[in-house]
């Protein structure tokens, strides 16, 4: 049976969109000032035209587009209202590591399965944009063996899927004008594999809480909760709070840059916020998750993705 999508290309905004072999991650400031605001406001709303112009190029590259906007840059969008939960990042200090804030105004989550796909749009997206942005962060990230990330672990996997994939990833009715909405959190890791490396592969695996080689998933050890026990998140009714997750591995061997870029969607912004203070601050406090001990965030932002329809309507 055909599927639609092997007939247009995949409408932006598509948070579900599938998982991709490559991914471009692109944040922006706008420059300070009405007209260049405009015009940026015109470029994102536009952005279907340059989806289907590089998407339909090659519709199994399965190209797709998300873009976030940033909470001071919803401010200056000048409507009514805002999304219920839109705030800025806030920097969490923890005992040892620190989840940084950094700016950003408009979020561009680029993906294919075609790395030239990815390029295309993004140069496309900037051209449009011209001298009204600057370039926060550029991170071009690559599906690794088996979905696993630099640490070596298969990631993605406790993802959810069918119906409960949107109630956790879509804004509900409980916020109407904004529903079909998403919130966004990124921050890009930086590892330090030398270290990572010279753990016994059981310590690893009592770090993640899953298994390396077959990704099955473990009870947490008496000493400490591991980074999947602290990304679960249960309210006082006994309800698991789930994420969606598409976070991509990228690095410079010759460099010696090894990184996971984290980018979670989210019906509820404070579900993200919770599994934050989690890692950082620790459960109880000072018990902060280890894989920070080897990962280190360089950025942290948060965004707003409107519906398809809602984006379109920016231009108006
Ligand atoms: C260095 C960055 C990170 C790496 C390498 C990483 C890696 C992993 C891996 C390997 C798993 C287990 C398999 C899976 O279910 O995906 C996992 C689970 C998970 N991670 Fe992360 N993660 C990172 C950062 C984060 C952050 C910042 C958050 C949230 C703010 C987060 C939230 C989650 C959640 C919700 C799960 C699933 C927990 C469960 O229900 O079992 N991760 N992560």
């Amino acid at each position: 049976m055909s599927n639609s999508r092997d007939r247009v290309p995949i409408e932006p905004q598509n948070i579900d969109a599938p998982l991709s072999q490559a991914a471009v991650f692109l944040v922006v400031t706008v420059r300070a000032g009405a007209e260049a605001m405009k015009h940026a406001r015109g470029v994102v709303a536009d952005i279907s035209g340059l989806v289907r112009t590089v998407g339909f190029r090659d519709l199994q590259g399965r190209l797709s587009c998300n873009v976030g906007i940033g909470s001071n840059a919803w401010d200056r969008l000048g409507r009514p209202t805002r999304p219920a939960q839109l705030r800025n990042f806030a920097e969490i200090r923890g005992p040892v590591h620190i989840a940084v804030s950094t700016p950003g105004d408009l979020l561009f989550h680029i993906r294919a399965d075609r790395a030239d796909m990815c390029f295309e749009l993004e140069r496309l997206v900037l051209d449009a944009l011209g001298d009204t942005v600057t370039v926060m962060d550029e991170v071009q990230g690559f599906r690794y063996f088996d979905t696993r990330d630099l640490l070596g672990f298969v990631d993605g996997t406790e993802n959810p899927t069918g119906d409960s994939l949107q109630q956790a990833s879509l804004i509900q009715g409980d916020d109407p004008e904004f529903e079909a909405g998403s919130y966004v959190v990124v921050q890009k890791y930086m590892h330090n594999l030398t270290n990572w490396k010279t753990l016994p592969i059981a310590t690893q695996e009592s770090i993640i809480g899953r298994t390396k080689l077959e990704n099955i998933e473990l009870d947490d050890s008496d000493e400490r909760k591991s980074h999947k026990s602290l990304t679960t998140i249960v309210d006082a009714d006994g309800i698991e709070h789930d994420i969606l997750r598409d976070n991509m591995p990228f690095g410079r061997p010759g460099q010696s840059e090894y990184g996971t870029y984290f980018i979670a969607y989210a019906r509820n912004l404070w579900v993200i916020e919770k599994m934050l203070q989690n890692m950082f601050i620790g459960v109880p406090d000072g018990e902060y998750d280890r894989i920070l001990d080897f990962s280190t965030p360089v950025t942290g932002t948060t965004f707003f993705a409107p519906s398809n329809s809602m984006l379109t309507a920016l231009g108006d």
